[in-house]
């Protein structure tokens, strides 16, 4: 096990988005470092842990979930938001559908996930030049208009993969932190009163 890590406390982290944007193999690059081609449809759920260590040295453990996109299994997923810190919301920038959804998921999101959820945007299979639906700067209009970091991904070569998982853990931990001082100065300002 790694030194300093709290084993108790996970963060939460979601991959969403439609089927077959490659949330499994955005996943299993980042936890395995391997990639298949073949294309096996998410049952349900499925989660991995992994621990990560943050800029400032400290190690934190993440509970990561890969959700199935399919329609079928919107609903079972809806219970999935349930404590998760983090989402990332992904579509295929060779399927313009899955950019359009975009939209829904992020409804979805809001009504189902704490306000303080942090969300990143990833646009993957930028290795697929030629078939590609969606640009760069469709990306960037979308995560502007939504408020939310994008990050151009490619699952099969290895592209911003790390730097998307990295970038939203090291968001949560300053989120959790700031909850943690805030009940704190709660818990002191409560003390004081009751003095
Ligand atoms: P569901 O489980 O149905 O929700 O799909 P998913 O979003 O988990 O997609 P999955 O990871 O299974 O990938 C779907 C297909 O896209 C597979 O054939 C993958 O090999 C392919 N794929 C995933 N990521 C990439 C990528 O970065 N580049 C390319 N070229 N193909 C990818």
């Amino acid at each position: 096990m790694t030194e300093g890590a709290n084993t108790d406390f996970a963060f939460k982290i979601l991959l969403l988005g439609d089927s077959s944007v490659g949330k499994t193999c955005f996943l299993k690059r980042y936890t395995d470092n391997t990639f298949q081609d073949a294309y096996l449809s998410t049952i349900g759920f499925d989660f991995k842990f992994k621990f990560v260590t943050l800029d400032n040295g400290k190690t934190v453990k993440v509970q990561l979930w890969d959700t199935a996109g399919q329609e079928r299994f919107r609903t079972i997923a809806k219970s999935y938001y349930k404590g998760a810190h983090g989402i990332i919301l992904i579509y295929d920038v060779t399927n313009r559908k899955t950019y359009d959804n975009i939209k829904k998921w992020l409804n979805q999101i809001r009504d189902e996930a704490s306000n303080r959820i942090s969300i990143i945007l990833v646009a993957n299979k930028i290795d697929c030049e030629d078939t590609r639906q969606v640009t760069k700067e469709e990306g960037e209009a979308l995560a502007k208009a939504s408020n939310l970091p994008i990050f151009e991904a490619s699952a099969k070569d290895s592209i911003n993969v790390n730097e998307s998982f990295q970038f939203l853990i090291e968001k949560i931990n300053e989120n959790v932190s700031n909850i943690i001082t805030q009940n704190v100065t709660k818990l002191n300002n409560n003390k004081k009163q009751n003095r």
